[in-house]
This record gives C-alpha cells, sequence and structure tokens, in this order.
C-alpha cells in the first residue's frame, strides 16, 4: 500500500488517525450499549442484538479515493472517506431502528453529519439499512477532535441478507449473473415480509402480555 505524505510528520500522524478514530468507535459503541442496558431495565428487552465495529483498512481507503479521483494522502483520507470508523447495529424488530437512530441523534455531543434512510427507499437490489453519519468529539491530552463515525442500523434479517449480497458483489466484482441477482432481490422482498410479521407478532405478544 502506497501512501503519500504531504509533510514527513505525516508518516507519524498515521498512526494517531488510527488512535483517534478508534477512540471514536468505543465512544459510540459505550454509548448504545448504556442505551441498551437502560432500555432493558426499563421495558424488559434489549432492542440491540448485537453490534460490529471495524476501522476501515488502509488498502480499502485507498482504494476508495482512487475510485472517487483523490491522491492517497492523509487528509484526503480524513476528509473524503466518510467510513474509515464503521459501526453495525442489529436489532431484534424494524421498530428498533429508528428508536435506536433517535436516541444517539438526541444526544449533545453528536452531530448529525447525514442520513441514508434504505428503509424508506431500498436500493434497487432490495438493500435495506439505516446509515447515520456522525460526528463525536475525541478528547485527547491537548486537544478535541470531532471524528466521524458511519453507523449502520439494520434487522438481524436485513444484516443476513446484506452479508450474501455482499459476498455474491465481492466474488462476481459487481457482475454476478441476471438469475443470481433476480434470486437476490426475490430474498430481500421475502426478508421485508419476514420482518413484517416478526414485528406484528411480536406486537400481538406484548399486547397480551399487558393484558395479563
Ligand atoms: P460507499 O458505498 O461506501 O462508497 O459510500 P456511499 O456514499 O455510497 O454510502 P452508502 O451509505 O450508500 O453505503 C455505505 C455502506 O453501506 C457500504 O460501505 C456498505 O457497507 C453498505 N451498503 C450500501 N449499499 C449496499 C448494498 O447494496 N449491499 C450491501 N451488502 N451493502 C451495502
Ligand atoms: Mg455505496
Amino acid at each position: 500500500m502506497e501512501v503519500r505524505v504531504e509533510r514527513e510528520h505525516d508518516v507519524d500522524n498515521w498512526e494517531e488517525v488510527i488512535l483517534i478514530y478508534n477512540a471514536a468507535l468505543k465512544q459510540i459503541s459505550i454509548k448504545l450499549e448504556i442505551l441498551n442496558d437502560e432500555f432493558q431495565r426499563v421495558h424488559k428487552y434489549n432492542p440491540i442484538e448485537h453490534i460490529k465495529s471495524r476501522i476501515k483498512t488502509s488498502e480499502s481507503i485507498v482504494k476508495k479515493l482512487r475510485r472517487y479521483g483523490y491522491e492517497s494522502t492523509i487528509t484526503n483520507m480524513v476528509n473524503k472517506v466518510n467510513d474509515i470508523a464503521g459501526i453495525r447495529v442489529i436489532c431484534s424488530f424494524t421498530s428498533d431502528i429508528h428508536r435506536i437512530a433517535d436516541m444517539i441523534s438526541r444526544q449533545a455531543d453528536i452531530r448529525i453529519l447525514g442520513v441514508k434512510d434504505y428503509l424508506k427507499e431500498p436500493k434497487e437490489n432490495g438493500y435495506k439499512s439505516y446509515h447515520l453519519l456522525v460526528s463525536v468529539p475525541v478528547y485527547l491530552s491537548n486537544r478535541i477532535v470531532d471524528t466521524k463515525v458511519e453507523i449502520q442500523i439494520r434487522t438481524v434479517a436485513m444484516d443476513f441478507w446484506a452479508s450474501l449480497e455482499h459476498k455474491i458483489h465481492y466474488k462476481f466484482e459487481g457482475n454476478a449473473p441476471a438469475h443470481i441477482e433476480a434470486e437476490l432481490t426475490e430474498c430481500a422482498k421475502m426478508v421485508s415480509e419476514l420482518d413484517n410479521k416478526m414485528l406484528s407478532l411480536n406486537n400481538e405478544i406484548l399486547s397480551l402480555e399487558e393484558e395479563n
């Protein structure tokens, strides 16, 4: 991997950049864990199934910059690539998605930089997920660095679909046979139906519990 640096000391700075993104990921993870714990205490259930986080590899950062037509400098990485720090929140029911997004968005130290609602408007291939691009302050010894984190929120079923779609997309480099693409889109419909049914079943169970 070749990263061009603008100034000599930027070589050292890459380590600092990664440290900062890691800190931002930790902060968002803790916030989500706290919300989940509180939710468990109040409503007796966990809206979050699990959380996955990752720092984008320098290879894929460079690849993305090249795709955008930018040089591989640290400044471009930080300014142009929004998903260096990424966190994926997997929940049980579609109703949990906006609930989690709202709880995170309301926090005073979080700034919302962008929202992509692929639930309201799924992608043509059937991809569904709720994306929040946020900025969170990271406190270092001598300064505060506002750091971008991409949060993807989706159900277990949506995540199952996205994993397979990603694998197929990667394997065929975006040119999967037509019948595979068609079946994937068909699966996306089944995922939506399943999510709807599970939600209404759960709501019914909850209302029965309330009656008793
Ligand atoms: P990139 O796709 O990352 O270049 O950025 P973008 O500006 O298009 O952002 P978008 O919010 O559409 O996608 C960001 C991330 O969402 C991707 O890196 C994937 O993790 C996920 N994603 C978006 N679209 C798809 C999709 O069609 N299939 C799968 N499996 N994941 C997707
Ligand atoms: Mg994309």
